[in-house]
């Protein structure tokens, strides 16, 4: 059996024609039917619906054997594991170049963010993305207090939680509706295959099968 891990939302809509390229149809659709474990037109592979943050988790410990997760969701995790995936058991074989975002630093219209860091002020940041916000500010020697949140970050500047946030931002929609304004762009971000390496080395056929369909799918 082979189990791939992906989440729901931009990156499963993305997967399914990658999926297709590899001759693999997912029998359900996530977003009606509230089954965690979906099958396949192939009775040897399934797919776990899991959170985005938890992809690299199930893939580490073999949950799953290849997971699909944003370059943000690797840094942060691999951040725990000594800033190496390789360390976390993962082996990264492919940018998939789906699910296409930004992570960058906004803040309030009003703020003047470029006197702050001018001035050396210490910034209040809140984010989900602590350890990628953590090495951009300290690359640029500014002095920041990380305020973890798990969602809805563009609050935080609006009630006086934080003077800025790090967020994905992919067509700023949500930034402009909350007028807050981009004043950093800090890296783009595609979604990427992770493989177990164990996996890797006990179903050695079946998931190169599956990482040069995905190869052969995206380089079209
Ligand atoms: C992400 C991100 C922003 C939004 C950006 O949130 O955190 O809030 O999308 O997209 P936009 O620039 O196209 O408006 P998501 O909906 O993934 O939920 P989250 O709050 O759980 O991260």
């Amino acid at each position: 059996m082979i189990t791939l891990a992906l989440s729901k939302g931009r990156i499963f809509e993305e997967t399914l024609p990658l999926l297709r390229a590899a001759g693999i149809e997912v029998l359900d659709d996530p977003e009606k039917s509230r089954k965690l474990i979906l099958a396949t037109n192939q009775p040897e592979v399934r797919v776990l619906v899991v959170r985005a943050t938890d992809v690299p988790t199930y893939v580490q410990y073999g949950g799953a054997d290849l997971g699909i997760t944003g370059k943000d969701t690797l840094l942060e995790h691999a951040a725990e594991w000594g800033g190496s995936i390789g360390a976390a058991g993962l082996y990264q074989p492919l940018d998939l170049g789906i699910a296409k975002c930004r992570i960058s630093v906004a803040v309030r219209a009003d703020f003047d963010y470029a006197s702050a860091v001018k001035q050396g002020s210490r910034l209040q940041v809140a984010t989900k993305y602590v350890s990628i916000a953590r090495e951009f500010f300290a690359a640029k020697g500014v002095h920041v207090d990380l305020i973890k949140l798990y969602g809805s970050m563009e609050l935080a500047p609006l009630v006086g939680l934080a003077d800025a946030i790090v967020d994905l931002v992919s067509t700023g929609n949500t930034l402009k509706a909350n007028h807050l304004v981009e004043v950093e762009h800090i890296m783009d971000i595609s979604s990427r295959l992770v493989v177990n390496q164990a996996a890797l080395k006990l179903k050695q056929a079946p998931i190169r099968k599956i990482i040069d369909a995905f190869a052969a799918a995206i380089a079209k």
